[in-house]
Formats: C-alpha cells, sequence, structure tokens
C-alpha cells in the first residue's frame, strides 16, 4: 500500500514537472495569429500532378495549420478563416473586413503577430493596402503558393511555416507589411507578382528585396524607407466604403473610351497606366482633362513596371493639375490614390502623398 501511494506521488510529480516544461516552453513561443483568406495555398487539384486548372479556397486554415505540425514547435497558433476566395474576386468590403480584424488583433498584448494566407492573383494589393491602414509595428507577413496544396513539391506548407516564422520574429516588427514567399522576404510597397505560375514570381526587381528566411530563421539585409503602418495618416475606424477609383491601360492607337466609359460610371480618381515615362496618347488626353474638370483626380502611372514617372516630364502636371505616382504600379497607385480620397481631394497634398508612401 505504501509503495503504491508513493509510486503515485512520484507519477504526479513527474507530470507537474512535465506541464510545468511544457507551459514555460509554450510562454516562450510567440503568439501568431493565422487569418485565411483563400488562394491556392488553401487550393486543391484532381492529381497531384495538377499545378494548373485546380480549384483554389477549398482547404479551411484549420487544414492548413494541420498540414504543418512544424508550425506548434515554433508559435502558439490560432486560425481564424475570415473569407474563402480566389484572390482576383476580393473586394473593397473583405479588405476593410480584413484590415479592421486585423488592427483589433494586434492591439491585443496576446498577439505577437499575423500572417495572412491570400491567393497571390492580388495578394501585393492586399498587402499595400494593409502596409497603409494597419495600425501597430507588430509583424504583418502575407503568404501564399503558386502551387495547389494536393501538388508534389506543393509550396504551400513551407511558405506557411516561414511566414509564421517571420511572423514571431521581433526583428520583423516595424518594417511595414511583408510578403514572404519562395524563403524571401518582400516589402509591400515594392513587390509585385511578376509570373504567372512559377514558386518565384513575387519579385522586388530593381528596388530590391528586404531578406530571406534560411532554415525558418529571418535574415534582414535591408530596410524600408517610404512611411507605412503607424506613420500613415489613414484611418479605417471611421471608413466602411473606399472612393470608386479605376485604371486605364494605354497602348499603341488607345483612344479614350476606356477614360470616358470609367468617368461615366462615378470614378472619383483615374489610374492613367501610360506607356514609358507615363505618356499621354494624343487621343486620349482631353478625355483625362475632361475628368479633371469635373473633379475627378487623375494620377500618370506607367505600365513599364519599373522606374519614377517624372513630374512635369511626358506632360505639364502643374498645368493639367495631375498627380504622379512616382514608382507605385498603376495597381497600387489606385490604393493611395483610394485612400488619399478619403482625406482629401487636394492634388497638392495628394501628390504629397505619393512622394511619402
Ligand atoms: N485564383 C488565384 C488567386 O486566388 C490563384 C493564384 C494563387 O493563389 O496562387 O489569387
Amino acid at each position: 500500500m505504501l509503495f503504491a501511494r508513493s509510486a503515485h506521488a512520484a507519477l504526479c510529480g513527474v507530470l507537474f514537472l512535465f506541464a510545468a516544461a511544457v507551459q514555460a516552453q509554450t510562454a516562450k513561443l510567440p503568439n501568431v495569429t493565422i487569418l485565411a483568406t483563400g488562394g491556392t495555398i488553401a487550393g486543391t487539384g484532381a492529381t497531384s500532378t495538377t499545378t494548373v486548372g485546380y480549384t483554389a479556397a477549398t482547404v479551411g486554415v484549420q487544414s492548413l495549420i494541420a498540414a504543418v505540425p512544424e508550425i506548434t514547435k515554433v508559435a502558439n497558433v490560432t486560425g481564424e478563416q475570415v473569407f474563402q476566395i480566389a484572390s482576383e474576386n476580393i473586394s473593397d468590403a473583405q479588405w476593410l473586413q480584413l484590415a479592421k480584424r486585423v488592427n483589433l488583433l494586434l492591439a491585443q498584448s496576446s498577439v505577437d503577430g499575423i500572417v495572412i494566407t491570400h491567393g497571390t492573383d492580388t495578394l501585393e494589393e492586399t498587402a499595400y493596402f494593409l502596409n497603409l491602414v494597419v495600425k501597430s509595428r507588430k509583424p504583418v507577413v502575407v503568404v501564399g503558393s503558386m502551387r495547389p496544396s494536393t501538388a508534389l513539391s506543393a509550396d504551400g506548407p513551407i511558405n506557411l511555416y516561414n511566414a509564421v516564422r517571420l511572423a514571431g520574429t521581433p526583428e520583423a516588427a516595424g518594417r511595414g507589411v511583408l510578403v514572404a514567399m519562395n524563403d524571401q522576404i518582400h516589402a509591400a510597397r515594392d513587390v509585385t507578382k511578376a509570373n504567372t505560375t512559377t514558386a518565384d514570381t513575387f519579385r522586388t526587381t530593381e528596388l530590391g528585396m528586404i531578406g530571406y528566411i534560411q532554415g525558418g530563421k529571418p535574415f534582414f539585409y535591408r530596410d524600408v524607407t517610404r512611411n507605412h503602418t503607424v506613420d500613415t495618416e489613414f484611418d479605417l475606424a471611421k471608413l466602411d466604403t473606399l472612393p470608386q477609383v479605376d485604371v486605364a491601360y494605354a497602348y499603341a492607337n488607345v483612344g479614350d473610351v476606356a477614360v470616358n466609359a470609367l468617368v461615366a460610371a462615378g470614378a472619383k480618381g483615374l489610374v492613367h497606366a501610360g506607356v514609358g515615362n507615363g505618356s499621354l496618347p494624343a487621343k486620349t488626353k482631353p478625355a483625362l482633362v475632361a475628368a479633371r474638370a469635373k473633379g475627378v483626380i487623375v494620377v500618370r502611372a506607367s505600365r513599364v513596371g519599373q522606374g519614377i514617372v517624372a513630374r512635369n516630364g511626358e506632360a505639364n502636371d502643374d498645368q493639367l493639375d495631375f498627380v504622379v505616382a512616382d514608382t507605385l504600379s498603376p495597381q497600387k497607385a489606385r490604393i493611395l490614390l483610394m485612400l488619399a480620397l478619403t482625406k482629401t481631394t487636394s492634388t497638392k497634398e495628394i501628390q504629397r502623398m505619393f512622394y511619402t508612401y
């Protein structure tokens, strides 16, 4: 009887010590919330070699987490399915929903970082939008994949593991929203999807990515220079909708149909994706001038992909009262103009914003 009691006491002691050790280990791990939105990382294909022609946005967040048990060794992870879509379909309302959820979570001391799983088609746009409206210095990492979860050498699991590691790393704080794909770390402002299907699609071509993730550990080599997150003037708290801003694409022999149609459809802002240094084709320019006269804000961007669109370069922006996009792609210039229009319609103020963010 005495032996049984002492054995029981010893067992209780061991279990207590084990529980204490687990608790201590867990207490040391960062708390990372995964917000899932869909995309290929949550996609499934008919066979293991189906890398195109699969269905995006079919796997739920708990399954994504369960598929990478290694995650639980490096972070205390919780998952939320914010919505489940192919990202070409993301709406302004879903951007606002996601951003407000991020801000609510990061305001909690119990949350150390956030990972957002997302389709890659508009991943760069969501990342830049969040870069302008998240009000925390804590890491926010946007991640996707180029192969569905069912594919041979699916890139989703390792991308997700790396993203969680990055979101749980204090050194990732204060750098704005980050994109972690293919062992690389990119800043939200300048990264773009540069290939339709390959795993190395996310590139920051000339301005450069900011680091690598190797063996699950982030290594940073440069930082961002433009304002972001807590250092922007945009506040979502009072926003339930975003102004309509559209993009008109330039090409050889383009006319004014698209510009006129977008203005007629109610655009409050127009981004012109010009050829070269943001050049205005002669057949398009009058429509843009007329749009400006109606109070539409016109931003000259370029379809080229790299470089600065020079103010008063290919057009007299001072005289036309246009804004130039600096180095922002047309799709990102649209996002900044949307948010700018929630604050002002002064082209002087909006141009300042394009040189600040
Ligand atoms: N439909 C695309 C999307 O959700 C699939 C591409 C991907 O996620 O990689 O963005």
